[in-house]
């Protein structure tokens, strides 16, 4: 018995990437909307900023919030940290064991960037630390306490990450990088201030001083900062099941906009108790949304017009899967790194590959998903070919 143990692996730490990080969300979620739910309180005790009565579970909970600190520190103080370091944890161990470790055929890509393995996780490493550096930087400035503003410069800088990434690695090992760039800011944001503010002020209490109320405001921005990246992080984790978004010639100009859907949409969440708020935010999300449907769909359609006329061949279908396929999707293949074909697909026939011409239209035609990592430099004309020979035999 051969036991292959990588996918098991790779879906524990998926698991526990998963556990982690809806723990961390929810918690964020949670503290941000008792935040903004808070009422004065009616009989205060010193220090006292907020209180709030919520129902939950079948009991009723009395939150009360402290802005700087108690008066006396209480003998159990819980924290909430563990899920964000887990939570980064998990992620850079399973980015390690997909895009490091399989960086040939996940993370590199030879038609955009010749790299070596080694090369590609240097990048990847100093775009992540580098990411850290700037945005930390921008925040300590005399930007930093000028939240809209810095948040306009960090997107900004974000989407042109996007665009070096996508022209450097893999398109979805580009997505991806982007979204642990962004993770790994919001865990930094707990580990390097969030969570050493709070020791400081908790370390003062003890010595029986007062603390400065500048650690606490300095943790609540970056919270709220975190709590505006979630969602548009969330949604470039799961990317890869969407090739439509990273396929695209302008996936950058894609992911621009899916992250600012996600930000007008966390915006809304946040102030929608306030009096005037109307449907602006969410109408808007939802026509950028749109919008970016109808981009996508021009932009591939570009692509697509300059091969409109090519005529296609069985002959030129065979060369082609031979050359960019068969490698891998045989009955013995010959690549490396597969003992068998791949999700059991082999295009080894005439009738096999028009029997997966769905999948071969989703993977290698409309998307460039396929051959993985595009080791042998398939090019857009060969995948018309593919495509308008599909179409000729099976009407697709
Ligand atoms: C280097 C090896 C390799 C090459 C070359 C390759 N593939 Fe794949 N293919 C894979 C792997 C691995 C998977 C499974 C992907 C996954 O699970 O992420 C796969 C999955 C697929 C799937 C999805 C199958 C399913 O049931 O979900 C299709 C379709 C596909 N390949 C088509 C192609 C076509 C068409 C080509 C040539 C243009 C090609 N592949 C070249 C390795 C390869």
């Amino acid at each position: 018995m051969e036991i292959d143990f990588t996918p098991w692996l790779n879906m524990a730490i998926r698991w526990l990437h998963v556990i982690t990080g809806i723990a961390w969300i929810g918690s964020s979620f949670y503290f941000v909307w008792l935040d903004n739910h808070l009422e004065k309180p009616k009989d205060p005790k010193k220090g006292m900023s907020g209180e709030l009565w919520s129902v939950h579970g079948g009991g009723f909970y009395h939150n009360q919030k402290y802005a700087v600190a108690p008066e006396a520190l209480p003998d159990n103080l819980h924290w909430f940290k563990w899920e964000a370091y887990f939570t980064w944890m998990s992620g850079f161990a399973l980015m390690a064991l997909i895009y490091y470790w399989g960086a040939d055929l996940f993370l590199i890509d030879k038609a955009k960037m010749a790299l070596n393995q080694f090369e590609a996780i240097a990048i990847s490493l100093v775009f992540i630390l580098g990411s850290w550096v700037f945005y930390d930087t921008l925040c300590k400035s005399a930007l930093g306490s000028k939240n809209k503003l810095l948040g306009i410069l960090w997107f900004g800088y974000l989407t042109a990450v996007a665009y070096g990434l996508t022209h450097i690695f893999n398109d979805r090992a580009a997505y991806v990088h982007i979204g642990v760039i962004v993770g790994s800011v919001m865990a930094f944001n707990v580990f390097m201030v969030i969570i050493p503010n709070q020791k400081k002020v908790v370390a003062a209490l003890l010595k029986g001083e007062a603390p400065d109320p500048a650690l606490g405001i300095k943790g609540k921005q970056r919270s709220l900062h975190n709590n505006y990246m979630t969602l548009p992080v969330l949604l470039m984790m799961v990317s890869n099941h969407y090739p439509m978004t990273f396929s695209n010639p302008y996936n950058w100009v894609i992911l621009a906009g899916l992250a600012l859907v996600g930000v007008l949409i966390r915006h809304y969440f946040n102030v929608r108790h306030k009096a005037g708020t109307g449907l602006a935010l969410p109408i808007s999300a939802a026509i950028l949304f749109v919008a970016l449907i109808i981009f996508a769909a021009t932009m591939e359609a570009r692509k697509r017009a300059d091969y409109a006329d090519v005529g296609a061949s069985f002959a030129e279908v065979q060369a082609i899967v031979g050359k960019h396929c068969t490698a891998c999707h045989a009955a013995v293949p010959t690549h490396e790194s597969f003992d068998e074909a791949p999700a059991g697909l082999k295009l080894d026939s005439r009738e096999m590959i028009l029997l997966k011409a769905p999948l071969i239209l989703e993977q290698a035609v409309n998307t460039d998903i396929m051959p993985l990592g595009n080791e042998t430099g398939m090019t857009d004309k060969e995948r018309a070919i593919l495509g308008q020979w599909i179409k000729d035999n099976t009407g697709k």
